[in-house]
């Protein structure tokens, strides 16, 4: 079943392009020669697109930091206001719902009793719920008002890698089309950003291409205690996933972090020698993580900068450079996220551990 993988986790890994393609392709279309983005189960008018207020996205752990990149595409492709809460803390918090808003759920397994409790409460207050879920007819794919299904098959590693994926694909798919119906995205742009979707697949397959690299890398952390992941803005929501994927296999520490939150009391746990791990991918950043990286560096953290081939300072700055390929700089994520899957994937293996079934961790999580 393995397909002469080592674990399930690997091939999952290797599934991601082919789960892009299936998620996104389905849903562009040529209509009178023109690309459309056409989310049918929707089932909402371009008009109540348009009425939409504000988005609430609710899930539970690599969904949720799923949730946190699509905050960032959607207010920023979109400009219409994004929270984004964890399932367990949502439906405690008796949540300000108001009119116009509409409530997104995301979940692999359509059965995380966090998450089917925040869509039953969202409904029982009368709001309209968008699931994005992974697993056909499970229990937040039927209850939910309408269904988008990430199309990344049936995935058996406890920890995620091309559900994740699928995710943000979703979501590219949801903040373009909201900002095309809304008139905030022209032809010209639409077209740059429909092909640079389009490239992901390729350019994900280039990155695991770099396995090899990573291991002999990831061989050399077997034994730390704490990797620190940082980034900005977009880049911290893929630390935070980053981060996740480490320690939920490997079993070492590891935190991610706002990059500008250092100084705010984390940069005291940099000791001689720690592996910071900073991503960087937004331009218009750059500047600022160079300045982080020279913080930790000063505290003799060793730095791994994943960042875009033109970033040639980033490389200077820092110990060890991973590139990924140009895209758009709300897409990183889908790039960003490979190398970091590669790394915790050969510190789980170098240490020996169960990575596809973690200890204490169940695949999907059905009881509170
Ligand atoms: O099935 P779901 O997407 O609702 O699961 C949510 C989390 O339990 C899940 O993402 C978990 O954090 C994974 N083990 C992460 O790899």
């Amino acid at each position: 079943e393995k397909a002469g993988y080592e674990h399930f986790m690997l091939k999952e890994m290797y599934e991601q392009p082919r789960t892009i393609v299936d998620t996104i392709s389905p849903r562009v279309r040529d209509r009178n020669g023109e690309r459309e983005i056409h989310i049918e189960e929707l089932n909402m008018t371009d008009d109540e697109l348009r009425a939409i207020k504000k988005i609430h996205i609710v899930a539970c752990g690599s969904a949720y930091h799923a949730g946190v990149t699509g905050k960032y595409v959607l207010e920023g492709l979109a400009r219409i206001p994004v929270e984004v809460d964890l399932a367990s803390e949502f439906r405690y918090r008796n949540p300000l719902l108001e009119e116009g808003c509409m409530v997104i759920v995301i979940s692999q397994s359509g059965e995380t009793a966090d998450t089917l409790a925040a869509l039953r409460e969202s409904r029982e207050k009368g709001f309209q719920v968008l699931g994005i879920v992974n697993v056909v007819g499970s229990s937040i794919a039927r209850e939910a008002d309408a269904c988008l299904y990430t199309w990344a098959g049936p995935e058996i590693a406890v920890a995620t890698t091309k559900a994740y994926s699928a995710q943000l694909a979703a979501l590219y798919l949801l903040a373009m089309k909201l900002a095309k119906v809304r008139g905030l995205m022209s032809d010209r742009e639409f077209t740059a950003l429909l092909a640079d979707l389009k490239c992901l697949p390729d350019q994900i397959e280039l990155l695991l291409g770099q396995k090899q690299k990573i291991q002999r890398f990831a061989n050399r952390y077997l034994g730390a205690r704490d990797i620190f992941f940082i980034g900005r803005g977009i880049d911290y929501a893929i630390s935070l996933e980053g981060s996740l994927k480490l320690k939920e296999i490997s079993y070492v520490h590891s935190e991610a972090y706002a990059a500008g939150e250092l100084k705010h009391g984390t940069i005291s746990l940099i000791e001689d020698g720690t592996l910071v791990v900073a991503v960087s991918t937004q331009p218009e950043l750059y500047q600022k993580m160079i300045s982080n990286i020279v913080e930790v560096k000063a505290r003799g953290a060793f730095v791994m900068a994943v960042t875009n081939e033109e970033n040639k300072a980033v490389e200077k700055a820092s110990d060890y450079v991973v590139y990924i390929p140009q895209t758009n700089p709300y897409f990183t994520n889908s790039l960003a996220i490979i190398p970091l899957q590669l790394f915790a994937y050969y510190v789980a293996v170098g240490r020996g551990c169960d990575v596809d079934k973690p200890r204490n961790l169940a695949k999907s999580v059905t009881v509170e």
